[in-house]
């Protein structure tokens, strides 16, 4: 690793380096990857690990505040969460103004943007118990965004949070309740979908935890900033994929079709690409799409469903894994491949998938705010360009050109 900031301070030079393939943009304590070996670390922590024996409070907690709780810890944190899950009233006349068929991830920038309109306390972003209000705000409150977001498209009344109820288990009933008392959480689902936010918590400076720090370098509130990355998670290249898989998937609908489809994805003439396949750092195996591969069985097997789909998805995967041109460029399954599969049979649409994203990837993206604002060296990011429009010229007049 080059530290060149000197070197480049005192000259005209900057690196070129589109996409960021080869640039640090800070350091960080939060997460580690290796992405030869497929290893993924929360503050030391193995993904696999964390999947099996933690929750996704309990590993929250761990990326806010750097350690594992100790169990009263652990009460009083998730106790907090719990305290900050309603919305102001406000906010459910805000839903009201989108069309009924607008996409969630739409609904949830805005209203999330929205929240800093609602919270101005929180938007004083010197002070570090404002920043971890905001941030046990933003934390709780999406489960609430999101599954309102849901009932909305859907035409069912909004449902409060229940906060007996566990964060993911409360999730699940303000979703799926139709009516909220009769609703009973499955516990199989609850732990499958906590294990798949504790899958997304964070994965250090992918492109919307990046656009989450640009944002927040100049100072802007938490609630915009959060924002800012659920619009670039949008996007099919990152958290869009899991939705761009499922739909994938069921176009091949059957395993005879794939080789066409893998035919598709390695022809340079045609923009297809195998979604929920390749990823900028991982060159190896995503190891979180190895915990999801297996939690599709438990799933599927606690639910006694049996989608064709899985069986399109394991074939697609063995024989992409064996073809040259997968195994030259490095090309595995990444967290999206499966993700959408279990999401589908516990009753999401894939309009949600992205959304059961955001949700979780937002402890991520307020502990690295946080590690960034809390940094006494922080500077506003401020990439530089290669120019390579027109040198100067003279101003032509209307009449003349
Ligand atoms: N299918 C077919 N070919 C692929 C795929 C794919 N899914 N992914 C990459 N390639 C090929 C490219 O065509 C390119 O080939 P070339 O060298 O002949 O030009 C080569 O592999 C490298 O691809 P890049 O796009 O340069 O790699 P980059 O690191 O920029 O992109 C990305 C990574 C965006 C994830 C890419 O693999 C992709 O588009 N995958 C499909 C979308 C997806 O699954 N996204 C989810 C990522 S994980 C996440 O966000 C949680």
């Amino acid at each position: 690793v080059l530290d060149i900031r000197k070197l480049y301070a005192q000259s005209d030079c900057f690196t070129f380096d589109p996409g960021f393939t080869s640039t640090a943009s800070c350091e960080s304590q939060l997460t580690y990857i290796d992405g030869d070996q497929g290893v993924l670390l929360h503050r030391g922590y193995s993904i696999e690990e964390l999947s099996e024996k933690s929750s996704f409070m309990e590993v929250s907690y761990l990326l806010l505040n750097g350690e594992l709780p100790s169990k009263q810890e652990l009460d009083d944190f998730s106790y907090t969460i719990s305290r900050h899950t309603m919305l102001h009233e406000q906010l459910s006349t805000f839903y009201r103004g989108f069309r009924r068929d607008a996409h969630p991830m739409a609904i949830m920038c805005g209203v999330v943007g929205a929240l800093s309109a609602f919270y101005h306390d929180s938007t004083d972003i010197s002070d570090p118990v404002q920043r971890k209000i905001a941030s046990h705000r933003l934390i709780a409150k999406m489960p609430t965004i999101a599954a309102m977001a849901y009932k909305y498209s859907v035409g069912q009344p909004f449902i409060y949070p229940d906060n007996k109820l566990s964060y993911t288990g409360n999730f699940l009933r303000m979703t799926f309740g139709v009516p909220a008392e009769e609703y009973e959480v499955i516990p199989a689902v609850e732990q499958a979908l906590d294990r798949i936010f504790i899958l997304h918590a964070d994965h250090e400076q992918n492109a919307s935890t990046s656009t989450v720090r640009l944002a927040g370098s100049s100072g802007a509130n938490p609630f915009a900033c959060i924002a800012a990355g659920i619009a670039c998670l949008w996007g099919p290249a990152h958290g869009g994929a899991n939705e761009a898989a499922l739909n994938m998937l069921r176009e091949i609908g059957t395993p005879d079709r794939i080789p066409h489809y893998i035919a598709r994805a390695k022809d340079k003439n045609d923009p297809f690409r195998l979604m929920g396949f390749g990823h900028r750092v991982y060159k190896n195996y995503d190891p979180r799409a190895t915990v999801m591969q297996k939690t599709v069985r438990e799933v599927l097997a606690a639910l006694k469903v049996n989608d064709p789909i899985f069986e399109v998805a394991m074939q697609l995967e063995e024989m992409a894994l064996n073809d040259p041109y997968f195994i030259e460029k490095k090309l595995f399954p990444n967290v999206d491949f499966y993700s959408g599969i279990i999401l589908s049979a516990i009753g999401f649409p894939t309009t949600m998938f992205t959304v059961l994203f955001a949700l979780a990837r937002t402890v991520g993206w307020v502990a690295q705010w946080n590690e960034m604002i809390s940094d006494p060296g922080q500077k506003i990011g401020r990439p530089r360009q290669l120019y390579t429009g027109p040198a100067a010229r003279p101003y032509v007049s209307v009449d003349k050109r």
